[in-house]
């Protein structure tokens, strides 16, 4: 038993947050106006029980529902045409986006290309270039994350690695919000360990680089504070007992209040992560938990004395070290490689991968400006290990 409370929110879009909540599943479905839904996920989910159960609640319920699952880790373009296929050859009229960042990216983009007649490219997040998608042509969306990082169930974007290029590209339109979110805590209860270290290193990167980043934004500003509190809070708790249901509920509550907060904008930790993640495959939590602290070194002069503030709401004494200090404990303490070596990746393509950095949509919001040289320093320092 847990304390945690059963909820609805509807902020930033409806959601159904507690313990055992899975099981209004096919009423999230009715509610989207969905009949015959599409639910996409990875092939590891697939063959997990939850999914087989989510299956047979939705069909109990007289709704007609396929699953596909073939998704990568880092969701390719090839992937989500494979889903539109399989989406108009099923004849559905949703999707059901279920899983960790890849389950949800995968699913929403797959919802959002469905009626499109461009190319996906063409949807990039630049400008006002959502505009050109049909917005008739996106099908309705329920979001059901496994994990607590991504915060993807309650953001307007997909992220998909461009196959030809080996770069990730973010694709935006206010109509990929997902129409209902579950948060089922128990879903992520059975998560690997390393998993559950790597998006919860996600979703503290996403609230550290919204506050850090320069632009105004107070509403996202203190969405994040209070995300930076849940998981320093409650990430070692679920490391240490991963059937702690109350400490993963507010977990997935930090998970999505870091999307929510990232609108304000990201940073260089994401902008290295990004690259290295598309070349090497790596697991892009755990790859943002290593970039983390040489990234707030490269920062230090701008965030130096706003971090003042995140220590003393944080309870951690000495400012902007404290806060370094704690970050670099917390990483210790679950297991996060100090280096990129921990990740196998090498610095062979280091000249590359700070091309790429420089240009990642998430550079401008870095507080210092991401320079190459910049990028080179954290990404030599992330190899040598000296903070
Ligand atoms: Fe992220």
């Amino acid at each position: 038993m847990t304390t945690l409370p059963s909820v609805n929110w509807s902020y930033p879009t409806s959601v159904r947050f507690g313990v055992g909540r899975i099981k209004e599943l096919p009423d999230a479905v009715k509610a989207a106006g969905m009949k015959k839904p599409l639910l996409v996920t990875d092939p590891g989910l697939a063959g997990l029980p939850m999914v087989a159960d989510a299956i047979a609640s939705l069909k109990a319920a007289g709704l007609d529902a396929a699953v596909f699952s073939d998704v990568k880790p880092n969701p390719i373009d090839k992937n989500v045409e494979a889903g539109v296929a399989a989406y108009k050859a099923g004849g559905h009229d949703g999707v059901i986006a279920f899983g960790g960042g890849s389950g949800l990216d995968a699913g929403k983009l797959i919802a959002f290309m469905s009626g499109q007649t461009r190319p996906i490219w063409d949807f990039e997040d630049i400008g006002d270039w959502w505009t050109r998608a049909d917005p008739a042509g996106i099908a309705p969306i329920v979001a059901v994350p496994t994990t607590a990082g991504t915060g993807s169930e309650v953001g307007r974007a997909g992220v998909v690695t461009n196959s030809a290029t080996h770069t990730k590209k973010v694709i935006f339109h206010p109509k990929m919000l997902p129409a209902v979110v579950i948060c089922d805590p128990e879903l992520t209860a059975k998560m690997p360990r390393m998993i559950t270290v790597g998006t919860g290193m996600d979703a503290l990167a996403h609230c550290l680089e919204a506050y850090s980043s320069p632009f105004y934004h107070p509403m996202s500003e203190g969405i994040a504070l209070e995300g930076m509190r849940l998981v320093f809070e409650n990430l070692p708790k679920v490391v240490a007992d991963g059937s702690d249901l109350e400490a993963r509920g507010h977990l997935m509550s930090a998970a999505a209040m870091g999307a929510v907060a990232f609108q304000k904008g990201l940073g260089a930790i994401h902008s290295l992560s990004h690259p290295v993640g598309a070349l090497y495959d790596t697991h892009h939590g755990m790859t943002n938990a290593v970039f983390m602290p040489y990234v707030l070194q490269f920062n230090k002069p701008a965030i130096e004395q706003k971090f003042e503030r995140l220590a003393g709401f944080l309870g951690f004494k000495g400012g902007y070290q404290g806060v370094l200090d704690a970050v670099l404990k917390l990483r210790e303490d679950l297991g996060v490689p100090h280096t990129l070596s921990g990740l196998n990746v090498d610095d062979a393509k280091r000249e590359l991968i700070a091309e790429m950095a420089i240009v990642d949509p998430t550079a401008g919001g870095n507080p210092v400006e991401l320079t190459k040289d910049g990028a080179l320093a954290i990404f030599d320092k992330a190899m040598s290990g000296e903070v």
